[in-house]
C-alpha cells in the first residue's frame, strides 16, 4: 500500500511531466488529481516531443493504469484532441485511461466565461490560460457543475439549464461571442468520451492499493498557483498542494508515503502576479533563451528569474515535501556566477517568509551570490561527474531547504536524469 505524491513547488512547469514518465516503471497507477487542460506538461524520448494536458505522464510507460481523478476539470474537446494525436502516434490509451465519473466538465460557455472576466478584470487581469479552469471550479463549488457521470443520462436537459445559466451571465456582462463551432466540436467529443472507462475512481484506486499496487499522484501547476496557499489572487482555482491528491482521488492522508517536490534550478512564471526575483535584464533573457521558457499550453514568454529560496521553504512546508527534484540544472551551465534569495527586503526591513500581501514594487530580494560551473553537464550520467561548483550549488540549497535533492535534470530528455544516492 503505497501512493507518492509529485508536484511543481514554485509558478508551474518545473518539468513535472518528463519525471512524472521517469518514474512510472516504479508505480502500477499514475493518477491525475486536480487542474485541468491549463497544464502543459511536456514529455522527450526516442527524439519524440508530447504534450500532455489532461492525460497523465504515465501513459506512455507500458500497461500502467492511468487516472484522470474527481479532482480534474475535463474539456472534451481539448481532451479528445490529446488523445486521438496520441492514438495516431502509436499509444493506444482507451483500455489503460479511466475517467472519474466525478471530474467536472468545461462547457464551451466556461470558455468564454473566463474570457469575459479575464477583460472585465482590465489591467489587474489574472493572465489565464484562457482554458476555462476558474469558472468550472466556480460552478462545482456553488454545486451548478456537470460532472463527467452526467453524458451518461438526461444529458442534453442538464447541459441546456447549465449554457442557458451562463448565457445570462454573459448578457448581463455585455459579452459578445459566438460558441456554433466550439459547441459543435464539444458534442461530438461527449460522444468520445463515451468510448472510455468512466469509473468511481475512488474504489478503483483503494481496491488497487487493498491488492497491494503503487500509485503515484501527478500534479499540475504549482504550490505557488495554489487557490488556498499561492499568491492570491493571481493564481489556479484548484488546491494544487499535497492535500489536494486526498480529495482529489478520495485517498486518505494516512496513505500517502513519499512526497516529491519539483523545482527550477532558477524560477519562471507565466500570467501576471507577484514574482520576488524576477530578472528583467540580459541574465533574464539569456535564462529564457537557454531554457526555451515559453509556455507548453499558450505559447507565452515564461517570466525567468533567480531560485526564491523563501517561496519554497513555505511550499515545502505546506507539501510536507519529503524529498526534492531539481530540474534543467544545465541551463545555468553558463553563468559565471549563479545567486539564490535568501530572503526579502520590505521597506526597508528583512523578512524570510512569504508575506499576506506581496507587491511587486517594493520587494527587493536578498541574494546569496555562488560561483558557476561552467560545464556542460547535458551528458552526464552519474553525479560523480558532477562539477565542484554545482555540488556547492546543491549543498547550499539542501542545507536552506533542509530537504535532500534526490533528482537532477540535465536536459529534456528521459535519459537525463541524475538520481543521487549520496545522503
Ligand atoms: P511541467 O508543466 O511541470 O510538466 O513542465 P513543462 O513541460 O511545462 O515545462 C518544462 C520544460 O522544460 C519542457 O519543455 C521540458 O521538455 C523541459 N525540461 C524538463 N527538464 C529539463 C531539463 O532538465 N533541462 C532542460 N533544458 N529542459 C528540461
Ligand atoms: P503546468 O501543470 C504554469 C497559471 C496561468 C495564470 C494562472 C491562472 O503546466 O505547470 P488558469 O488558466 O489556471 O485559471 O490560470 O495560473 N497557470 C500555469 N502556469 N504552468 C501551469 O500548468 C499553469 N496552469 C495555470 O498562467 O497565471
Ligand atoms: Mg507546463
Amino acid at each position: 500500500m503505497k501512493v507518492d505524491v509529485l508536484l511543481g513547488l514554485q509558478w508551474g512547469d518545473e518539468g513535472k511531466g518528463k519525471v512524472v514518465d521517469v518514474l512510472t516503471p516504479n508505480y502500477d497507477v499514475v493518477a491525475r488529481f486536480q487542474g485541468g487542460p491549463n497544464a502543459g506538461h511536456t514529455l522527450e524520448f526516442e527524439g519524440q516531443k508530447y504534450v500532455l494536458r489532461s492525460i497523465p505522464s504515465g501513459i506512455f510507460q507500458g500497461d500502467k493504469v492511468n487516472i484522470i481523478g474527481n479532482g480534474v476539470v475535463l474539456d472534451p474537446s481539448l481532451f479528445k484532441a490529446e488523445a486521438e494525436a496520441l492514438e495516431m502516434s502509436g499509444h493506444p490509451l482507451k483500455e489503460r485511461l479511466h475517467i472519474s465519473k466525478k471530474a467536472h466538465l468545461i462547457l464551451p460557455t466556461h470558455r468564454i466565461l473566463d474570457a469575459a472576466y479575464e477583460a472585465a478584470k482590465g489591467k489587474s487581469k489574472v493572465g489565464t490560460t484562457g482554458k476555462g479552469i476558474g469558472p468550472t471550479y466556480t460552478d462545482k463549488v456553488s454545486r451548478n457543475g456537470l460532472r463527467v457521470g452526467d453524458i451518461l443520462h438526461n444529458f442534453e436537459e442538464k447541459y441546456a439549464a447549465a449554457k442557458a445559466r451562463h448565457e445570462d451571465i454573459l448578457k448581463s456582462m455585455n459579452y459578445e461571442y459566438d460558441i456554433t463551432e466550439l459547441e459543435k466540436q464539444w458534442l461530438e467529443a461527449i460522444e468520445y468520451l463515451k468510448e472510455f472507462h468512466l469509473v468511481d475512481s475512488e474504489h478503483e484506486i483503494n481496491n488497487l492499493l487493498k491488492e497491494g499496487k503503487t500509485v503515484l499522484c501527478e500534479g499540475a501547476q504549482g504550490t505557488m498557483l495554489d487557490v488556498d496557499f499561492g499568491s492570491y489572487p493571481f493564481v489556479t482555482s484548484s488546491n494544487t498542494i499535497c492535500a489536494g491528491a486526498c480529495t482529489g482521488l478520495g485517498i486518505g492522508p494516512n496513505k500517502i508515503g513519499e512526497v516529491y517536490g519539483i523545482m527550477k534550478a532558477y524560477c519562471t512564471r507565466v500570467g501576471a502576479g507577484p514574482f520576488p526575483t524576477e530578472l528583467f535584464d540580459e541574465t533574464g533573457k539569456k535564462i529564457r533563451d537557454l531554457g526555451h521558457e515559453y509556455g507548453a499550453v499558450t505559447g507565452r514568454e515564461r517570466r525567468c528569474g533567480w531560485i526564491d529560496l523563501v517561496a519554497l521553504k513555505y511550499a515545502i512546508m505546506v507539501n510536507g515535501v519529503t524529498k526534492l527534484i531539481m530540474m534543467k540544472s544545465d541551463v545555468l551551465d553558463d553563468f559565471e556566477t549563479i545567486k539564490a534569495c535568501v530572503g526579502y527586503k520590505i521597506g526597508g526591513q528583512e523578512i524570510d517568509y512569504f508575506p499576506f500581501d506581496i507587491k511587486e514594487d517594493d520587494i527587493e530580494p536578498v541574494y546569496v551570490e555562488m560561483p558557476g560551473w561552467k560545464t556542460d553537464m547535458t551528458k552526464f550520467t552519474s553525479e560523480n561527474e558532477f562539477p565542484e561548483e554545482f555540488n556547492a550549488y546543491i549543498d547550499f540549497l539542501e542545507t536552506q531547504l533542509e530537504t535532500p535533492i534526490k533528482i537532477i535534470s540535465i536536459g529534456p530528455d528521459r535519459d537525463q536524469t541524475i538520481v543521487r544516492y549520496t545522503e
